[in-house]
């Protein structure tokens, strides 16, 4: 393929990547987003391995290297649960932040690169370098910490280091520091100490950031480290000179900040303050004992839910993680449509960090085809609560946390939650008294109009619904 159809190949190819984020901003045209995606990447793909630059030596690594992941990618898409979904996200930024530091170090030492370049074209490139590796070192491990954290294997808490602050600011000046030795270095081999030295720092960095944010902060870090992996993506694409890397790389990293950012406030939390770690647990103090939930909880049986709900004009359902887990969102699609052709006006009350990944709920409601218009957005629908009869909470706890505004010492205070209390009566439906992600007591359950629906969503759904039908 001539270089010119390959630049015709490359616009095409953002052409279609800005419409798939197009997209992807709604519900409804969001399956034609991805097949703008897909179609996208296939063009990408087709356009740099046929391209002028691959020579024909290369296309057998190639095409081993692409059936190796594809077959991965394939497996693990068939796999992979959609509660692990946002570890599998996190696990794959981890690679792009892996691959960004490898085409790094291996620009760096490629011989024909270093010949290509001189005077300021070459600390240019040797800047793209370190940056690149930056990025990608900062993004790999703090993508392998946030997977182990969003998938148990690392607790929630924050590890809160002594003059953690001071440690990051002593890390970004030896980085710096570095940075000027690099590019002054004479050599290959005296240019890979400074850089061998920053790689170990922004690991640590990375590590050390992640591990500091707690539990209820970790949406922020989920979309930020998309952001990243998007930069390192570009980083990458300025260091191999290929254009379309860096325009999808600036895509993914803008589109993700800007996520970052409708998370934090979603969150009502400050987005530096986050990155500093620490919160989440409120400088890792527990809530005063006075404001800890007291009282007994009136426990329901499903036969009386699905009377309540037969009598409501009014009913707002509240999804959270636990009717991911549970794979609930069928059954709720059946008592939903059953309800609305009894007449009831049943709505869903969805909040920005349901669930374990951004649109987790909206995902899973489309699945089970639950029509768009009634699923409102948090600030749609938090003023219908006191004209609510049921609001029904379906495996949801922190995300209707009254602490949160009642609370000033609660590790959540201060997070906007859906005012499911102000309802009638609110029914939660969860299978114990645990706490949710962000590890704090619930007083909503001990609230006198408000009934626990204890056991499995799915299961005490389907009795809800056999009941209705009876
Ligand atoms: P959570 O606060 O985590 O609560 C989920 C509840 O579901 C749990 O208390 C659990 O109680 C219940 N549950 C689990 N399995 C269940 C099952 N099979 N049947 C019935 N109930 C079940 O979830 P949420 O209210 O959706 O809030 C989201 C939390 O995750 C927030 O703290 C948010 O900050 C955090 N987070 C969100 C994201 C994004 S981007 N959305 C990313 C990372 C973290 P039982 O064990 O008693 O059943």
């Amino acid at each position: 393929m001539s270089q010119s159809l390959a630049s015709v190949a490359y616009i095409g190819a953002t052409i279609l990547f800005i419409l798939s984020l197009g997209g992807l901003s709604n519900p409804e045209s969001s399956r034609r987003g991805n097949l703008y995606g897909m179609i996208g990447m296939t063009i990408a793909v087709l356009a740099t391995v046929l391209g002028p630059r691959v020579t024909a030596g290369g296309i057998p690594w190639i095409i081993a290297a692409m059936v190796a992941g594809g077959g991965i990618g394939l497996y693990a898409a068939r796999t992979v649960q959609m509660t692990q979904m946002p570890e599998l996200v996190a696990l794959m930024h981890s690679l792009v932040g892996l691959a960004a530091m490898l085409v790094g170090f291996a620009t760096y030492i490629d011989p024909s690169a270093s010949s290509e370049f001189s005077g300021a074209a070459k600390a240019i490139h040797e800047m793209e370098i370190y940056v690149g590796i930056l990025i990608g070192a900062v993004t790999f491990s703090g993508s392998v910490i946030a997977f182990g954290k969003l998938s148990g294997k690392i607790g929630g808490k924050p590890l809160l280091l002594p003059a953690r602050h001071w440690m990051n600011l002593a890390g970004l000046l030896i980085v710096i520091y570095f940075g000027r030795e690099f590019l002054h270095a004479e050599s290959m081999s005296d240019g890979m100490k400074p850089l061998v030295v920053m790689t170990v720092i922004a690991l640590l960095f990375g590590i050390h950031m992640v591990m500091a944010i707690g539990g209820a902060d970790m949406p922020v870090v989920v979309s930020m480290l998309n952001s990243y992996s998007g930069w390192a993506a570009a980083a990458t694409g300025f260091m191999l000179s290929n254009d379309l890397l860096i325009v999808v790389g600036a895509l993914v990293g803008s589109s993700g900040a800007i996520l970052s950012y409708i998370m934090c406030n979603a969150m009502n939390r400050n987005f530096i303050s986050v990155i500093a770690g620490g919160f989440g647990t409120s400088g890792g103090t527990p809530a005063a004992a006075g404001a800890q939930p007291a009282g007994e909880v009136a426990p329901i049986l499903a036969a009386e839910t699905a009377e309540l709900l037969r009598e409501a004009k009014n009913v707002i359902i509240v999804p959270g993680y636990g009717m991911a887990v549970a794979q609930a969102q069928h059954t709720v699609y059946e008592i939903t449509k059953y309800l609305r052709e009894k007449g009831v006006n049943v709505r869903f009350g969805i909040h920005p960090v349901a669930g374990r990944m951004p649109g987790h709920m909206n995902v899973l409601l489309a699945e089970a085809r639950v029509p768009y218009d009634i699923v409102m957005e948090m600030d749609e629908i938090n003023e219908d609560f006191p004209k609510t009869d049921v609001a029904m909470v379906i495996g949801a706890n922190d995300i209707v946390n009254p602490a949160a505004q009642d609370d000033p010492t609660s590790p959540i205070a201060g997070m906007p939650v859906l005012e499911v209390w102000k309802a009638k009566t609110s029914i939660v439906m969860k299978r114990s008294m645990a706490s949710g992600y962000a590890g704090v007591d619930n007083p909503l359950f001990y609230k006198e109009n408000n009934r626990m629906l204890f056991g499995d969503a799915k299961m005490m759904l389907d009795e809800v619904l056999t009941a209705l039908k009876a």
